[in-house]
């Protein structure tokens, strides 16, 4: 057994090739499995090409031996090394300063590895090679003009244009990259074969002031002699309906792309191919209208085989207009994994409930396109249309989608025109489908669980012709749980459901209605949960730039980011304050300063902003400006108004207790936050301003006998769950009072999306575990359980009750069937029900602490945390005894925390231990 580092990143990627910057933050973790695994020591060396590294040929850094355990986030150049500086670096002599990083050149391309010492002090192998390259993002880098069709995207139903350009490339070259970024979706081809595997190209940002610059690494695709550059530029984000069915074009109505194809070759040239006026191209091809809440539609009869490849007759095809009209924002680098396909679903069963209509069940509510093997005689129309629920009679229920339509349609083509698109990276799994034509939406995507498939078949669609293409930004699984009710394992799939449906760019709200928003409410409850179940430290890194792009200059954050709203929505609790908790939670998550330092600032400001709105008492008013709030939206008791919306004033927690509880919390999080980035005076300030808030807040909302205003669950839940009071004795009560609210309901909750997260985290740190299992395994409305067994739901809904056997669908005006806020249970579920979390910020140390509640005999929990999995599996055996099994991975160290035991440090390494069992049961 020995030790190497693996699994090395830049940025949090893998082998990136278009960094922005240029200082890269370089990781690793350890694969060691001994007792007390750590590093001691370790050192980085890198080289302009993967030869020289080999031949141990150190041109651009060679940190030497550096004495110290920490594997994360070392900043390029910042150790001061005994390597040489070659061209690639942007600066010559002068040492590499720990306090001025040399930054690398645009293009830049860098090898590297690194070898650490162990516990002992022994040496480990080098690591295998990891990669990256900076980007062209330095000024006059790129000399591509954004170029589109010559007419305005103002009208729904265009046709999608594609592009082409024909070169010459006098060799096959050694090296390739596409660099490419759009106001729209761009699909982009090389001699016909997909650039790459990402879609929805460049991704979402706010494009009047960033727009993500991609690359590709194409040499395989490009040869000696004629070559063609394809691309399709679909509405997207940028053009296409957004919010309302008549709000389009919210960036421009111009849609418009750029590429640079930079060559090199074996001898040394170069060869640079840009998007210009002399590329062409038309709209008479396949895709007749594009949207993402619409659908799209086909039409394979007008589809140009061989058009992005060399040899094809461009004729017709007009010059590309360059684009001036359009935003002029500063191109960035992409920081986050891309959209791209995840896996492949079979559609499970097909009913007829009308005489025509084929229905599908892929028996998972997913989001994507579908796949499928269609069969028409040329000119055929076939509708695809898509639901996540049916109604009782087997149809589509469809109401929930609001205007958006969501419907494809696709025109069969002539047999020798046969679709056979390739999808790379998907080769093999598409063998399955029969040869046929072939058809996936590109440029939408929906939210379903069935689709519906009517027109002019020439044979009837079986199962086996239809499958469902599960898309979402790439984001790897990190956690794993599982435990003795077979329910909660399936509530634990149905929240990473919720979340691979709506991490699609940003967090969003629900992916199938005219929607599909970044609201900052639903993500900030969700965020934790989040964070355990994947590796989201690059895409949260992503969003918080949009939330603070959206930042008001007054320090106000917005309901959602990128901000498209075309009114007012700022300032609200709860949702405007994941402006403070998503940074943070990356932080305690991931370990990562750097998203405190960046955003530090407009953390601070929003705080301020509090501060000014709830003025010299401290507490956010009622009335005037700064005192509307949705509050606990969709708490189960808000009475509504006749469009079925919860009526704020009245609703059962006041709302300015609520927003004066999160402007504490802010307040703390903004002081936490100053500490960890030695912001020593912030710190003491913001800490200092908490007190008083919280202080205020006691004075208006909380009796001197520990009654809080409203007397609602989610009134104590925030009182308690943000340590707004310290007294014992009146927290003592409130946790009572928290109690019986929830007992004389029969253990039903009346919360809404910010009261349901800290039920079950605040009953269990209040000694109450015995009621948090009670509420998380009841069965009947409203409750987690009550969705699985009654509407057999495989996602998280927006509603306790969007659909009841009993009462049918929920009011369709807002009910969406993949809505992930009520998922945020996720985060007990790894904390207490499993027994994992971080004690240090980026699991330095770990904390286990299961409770094995009532009605559960073992669970099991494992998280791939930067250092490496931490798992923990405990199991209730005969005789009273409790058995737990550990993994403390290398370089950390764990604390475990068993009920009626005393906290134990552990090293790293496996533990097995068997202890006495206490039982969960009322502390209080
Ligand atoms: C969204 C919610 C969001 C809410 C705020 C809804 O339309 O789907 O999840 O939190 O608006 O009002």
């Amino acid at each position: 057994m020995s030790c190497i580092p693996v699994g090395l990143v830049a940025e949090f990627l893998e082998n990136p090739i278009c960094l922005e910057n240029r200082t890269p933050r370089l990781s690793w973790r350890l694969d060691d499995s001994r007792a007390g695994a750590r590093q001691t020591a370790y050192r980085i060396v890198a080289a302009s090409s993967a030869a020289s590294l080999e031949a141990g040929d150190h041109d651009l850094w060679d940190t030497g031996k550096v004495a110290s355990e920490n594997s994360l986030d070392i900043v390029w150049g910042a150790i001061q090394g005994g390597g040489g500086l070659s061209s690639a670096v942007g600066r010559r002599g002068g040492g590499l300063e720990t306090a001025s990083p040399l930054p690398l050149r645009s293009r830049a391309s860098v090898f590297w590895r690194v070898m650490v010492w162990d516990k002992d002090g022994n040496p480990s192998p080098w690591s295998a090679a990891a990669h990256f390259e900076i980007g062209p993002f330095a000024p006059g880098d790129i000399a591509a003009e954004w170029i589109g069709s010559a007419r305005p995207r103002d009208k729904a139903g265009l046709p999608v244009p594609m592009f082409r350009k024909a070169f010459t490339l006098a060799a096959a070259p050694v090296k390739a990259r596409l660099y490419a970024s759009a106001f729209g979706d761009l699909a982009m081809s090389v001699n016909g074969s997909p650039a790459g595997a990402d879609l929805f190209v460049p991704g979402w940002t706010d494009y009047r002031r960033r727009v993500p610059l991609v690359a590709w690494d194409v040499a395989p695709l490009l040869r000696a002699g004629e070559n063609v550059l394809g691309a399709m530029l679909a509405d997207g984000w940028f053009a296409g309906t957004m919010v309302w069915p008549d709000h389009r074009c919210h960036y421009g109505n111009r849609t418009a792309f750029l590429a640079q194809l930079e060559v090199e070759f074996a001898d040394g040239t170069s060869h640079v191919v840009v998007s210009d006026d002399s590329w062409r191209y038309t709209e008479r091809g396949p895709v007749r209208d594009a949207d993402h809440y619409n659908g799209e539609t086909y039409d394979a009869r007008l589809e140009m085989p061989g058009w992005d490849a060399p040899g094809f007759a461009a004729r017709g095809w007009r010059r590309a207009a360059v684009v001036e009209d359009r935003p002029h924002p500063a191109l960035c680098g992409r920081i986050a994994g891309p959209v791209r396909r995840q896996e492949l679903l079979p559609a499970r069963r097909r009913t007829e409930p009308q005489p025509g209509r084929y229905v599908f069940d892929f028996g998972q509510n997913m989001v994507g396109v579908p796949r499928l093997a269609l069969h028409g005689r040329p000119g055929a129309k076939i509708t695809i249309r898509y639901a996540e629920m049916l109604n009782p009679d087997g149809t589509l229920y469809t109401a929930n989608y609001r205007t958006a339509k969501s419907t494809d349609v696709y025109i069969c083509g002539l047999a020798a025109t046969k679709n056979t698109k390739s999808h790379k990276g998907f080769a093999d799994s598409v063998s399955s489908v029969p040869e046929n034509e072939t058809y996936e939406p590109r440029f939408t995507y929906h939210g379903f669980r069935y689709i519906e498939l009517s027109g002019e078949f020439s044979a009837p669609p079986e199962c086996g012709d239809v499958q469902g293409v599960v898309i979402h930004s790439d984001m790897a699984q990190t956690g794993a749980f599982e435990c003795s009710d077979p329910l909660a394992n399936r509530l634990w799939s149905n929240l990473n459901w919720g979340q691979r449906g709506n991490y699609f760019e940003v967090p969003t709200d629900c992916p199938q209605r005219d929607e599909r928003l970044g609201w900052l409410g639903d993500a900030q409850v969700f965020v934790r949960t989040a964070a355990y179940n994947r590796n989201i430290a690059a895409f949260m890194e992503k969003w918080m730039r949009d939330i603070a792009d959206a930042q008001h200059a007054d320090g106000a954050f917005t309901d959602i980011a990128p901000d498209v709203f075309p009114f007012e929505n700022h300032g609200h609790c709860g949702y405007a304050d994941a402006g403070v908790v998503v940074p943070w939670t990356m932080y305690m998550a991931y370990g990562d300063k750097d998203i405190l330092r960046e955003h530090f600032d407009a953390m601070a400001r929003w705080v301020r902003w509090w501060e000014r709105v709830a003025g010299p008492g401290l507490v956010v008013p009622y009335r005037g400006e700064g005192s509307w709030h949705y509050g606990d939206w969709l708490a189960v008791d808000c009475p509504v108004d006749e469009d079925g919306n919860p009526i704020r004033e009245g609703a059962p927690t006041p709302t300015d207790l609520l927003a004066t509880a999160y402007f504490a919390r802010s307040a703390g999080i903004v002081a936490d936050a100053a500490r960890a980035i030695g912001r020593t005076a912030d710190a003491r300030r913001f800490a200092a301003l908490r007190r008083r808030v919280a202080a205020a807040y006691r004075r208006e909302f909380v009796t001197p006998g520990g009654r809080v205003a409203g007397d609602t669950q989610t009134g104590y839940l925030v009182t308690l769950g943000f340590g707004l009071v310290e007294d014992p004795e009146t927290v003592a009560r409130m946790v009572d009072r928290l109690a019986f609210l929830v007992e004389s309901r029969d253990g039903s909750l009346t919360t809404g999306f910010l009261g349901t997260p800290l039920v079950c985290p605040v009953l269990t740190r209040f000694g109450r575990a015995d009621l948090a299992y009670r509420i998380f395994r009841r069965r009947k409305y409203p409750s987690w359980f009550f969705q699985i067994l009654d509407g057999d739901a495989t996602t998280m809904w927006e509603r306790w009750n969007s659909y009841s056997s009993r009462h049918g669908f929920g009011d369709a005006n807002m009910n969406s069937f993949n809505h992930y806020a009520y998922g945020a249970i996720g985060e007990w579920m790894y904390e207490t029900v499993g027994g994992i979390s971080p004690a240090e910020p980026g699991f330095r140390k770990i904390r286990f602490a299961p409770v094995p509640g009532v009605g559960i005999d073992w669970a099991k929990a494992s998280l791939l945390t930067r250092h490496g999995t931490a798992s923990i599996r405990w199991r209730k055996s005969s005789g009273g005894r409790l058995a737990v099994d550990l993994v403390v991975p290398p370089n950390t160290t764990a604390i475990l925390e068993l009920p009626g035991q005393e906290p134990r440090e552990l090293p790293s390494g496996r533990h097995a231990m068997a202890v006495r069992r206490t039982c969960v049961r009322r502390q209080r």
